[in-house]
């Protein structure tokens, strides 16, 4: 029988939660019959300043009584002082701001402006990355979404993600030495005609099951960029504006990208995206008729929202809390880890944190049926989280609180993660091997 949220609804993502929210505030949502639950993903990562926060609300109802929306061409108050405030936020060159919606948008137009500067076709992305479910951005997706809509972009190639726990060229074991990034663009290289254009890659991996390169990943990839002529676009859809504990996810390596794009963070709940670039690469793509003039760019509403995100985040020093924060998860979950045989891998930077459920630590085997019983046994005991699915594995845990949760939530979600593990493993231990 068709459940009665899915009669009018397209079922996006397979189905729908068992409850409908009825109001949201910081780290919680409340169901319509009562329950609170705790949000362990942020909403979908874009909260992170906490859900309904006062100063964003506030920020919409201003933009309501005086502008919300406008021909492209006109601009307001927000709009020009976030892309002065986005500006100042990062580092020289990066000084040309373009106002978006979405992180998919965000991305598309980072990639067009790659294209066009430098008049090739060419780009790279990371296996397990996700970039965005439109057309042309999905065609560098290459953890999900790409079966069943017709053929892709030509001139899209992937590199072996730094997957320390998996590598994926089968020759680290734990700690990540690079190879697969050189055995990568040997491959690239290979199957190029000779028209690389760029590369996309996150700061650190969040879809595709937190996958948190080494040290001086960057900065290679920089370096063979370069060798190639190829431009550098991060997507820092999660980890911009604090989740990684720095202000942006490429600052842990020193470099500088050719292009950022963000998104979820920058809106804290209103659909709101940017892409920014240098002059030299605005101003090269300006002389060739760069054209993105979309319904929504530069609208004032989710500007307004925008600037009091980052009035927040500054005001209450998120970064350094979610760094802070972000270390005393990483140490609960630790524990968890010592004490439940299937805990295969914690991992994470700042408040985005993976943990892997494996069948049994000597095969590793990911454990997909074990993790979709503990997700719902979670949230029957009141904590959402949601596991990621790259390829054939569903066993990672991906943890995206808001950057303002306390200790006392983490210890409670902590808390609430391992009954679920005992009392599901206590009544299913057909899930696991041991
Ligand atoms: C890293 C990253 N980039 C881009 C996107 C796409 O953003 P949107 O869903 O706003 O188009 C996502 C969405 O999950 C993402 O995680």
């Amino acid at each position: 029988m068709t459940d009665s949220r899915e009669r009018f609804l397209i079922r996006y993502a397979g189905g729908f939660a068992p409850f409908v929210v009825a109001r949201a505030e910081g780290a919680w949502v409340e169901t319509a019959d009562g329950r609170r639950v705790l949000d362990f993903t942020s909403g979908q990562i874009c909260s992170t300043i906490g859900h309904n926060h006062p100063r964003i609300t506030g920020a919409i109802r201003q933009a309501l009584d005086r502008v919300m929306h406008l021909n492209s061409w006109m601009l307001s108050e927000p709009v020009l002082a976030l892309a002065e405030r986005l500006a100042s936020l990062l580092p020289a060159p990066l000084g040309k701001v373009i106002l978006l919606n979405t992180g998919s948008e965000a991305n598309e137009v980072a990639l067009k402006l790659a294209k066009m500067h430098t008049g090739r076709f060419e780009v790279v992305g990371l296996t397990r990355s996700f970039h965005g479910l439109l057309a042309g951005i999905a065609s560098v997706n290459f953890s999900m979404a790409h079966a069943g809509y017709g053929p892709l972009l030509p001139g899209a190639f992937a590199l072996p993600a730094p997957y320390a726990y998996r590598c994926p060229v089968r020759h680290c074991d734990g700690a990540c030495d690079c190879t697969c990034l050189e055995a990568g663009f040997e491959l690239v290289d290979q199957q190029s005609v000779g028209s690389l254009c760029a590369l996309i890659a996150e700061p650190v991996l969040s879809a595709g099951g937190v996958i948190v390169p080494p040290d001086g990943y960057f900065r290679r990839l920089r370096e063979l960029c370069e060798e190639r002529e190829m431009l550098l676009v991060l997507d820092e859809a999660q980890t911009g504006f604090g989740r990684l504990g720095t202000m942006f996810g490429f600052e842990h390596d020193g470099i500088v990208p050719d292009l950022v794009a963000v998104s979820k963070t920058l809106g804290g709940g209103i659909p709101l995206a940017a892409t920014i670039t240098s002059p030299e690469i605005e101003e090269s793509c300006v002389a060739r008729g760069f054209l993105h003039v979309t319904s929504h760019v530069s609208d004032p509403l989710p500007a307004a929202a925008g600037l009091a995100v980052l009035a927040v985040i500054e005001e209450e020093r998120l970064v350094d809390g979610a760094r802070e924060r972000g270390e005393y998860l990483l140490e609960r979950l630790r524990e968890l880890q010592a004490k439940h045989e299937q805990v295969g891998d914690v991992r994470g930077r700042g408040l985005l944190v993976g943990l892997e459920l494996v069948e049994d630590r000597e095969s590793c085997r990911p454990a997909n049926a074990l993790g979709a019983a503990v997700t719902g046994e979670c949230l029957r005991r009141g904590l959402s989280m949601n596991i990621v699915r790259a390829g054939s594995s569903a066993n990672c845990f991906r943890m995206a609180p808001p950057l303002t949760i306390t200790r006392d939530e983490i210890d409670l979600a902590v808390e609430i993660l391992d009954a679920s593990l005992t009392a599901v493993l206590a009544e299913r231990p057909e899930l696991t091997r041991v």
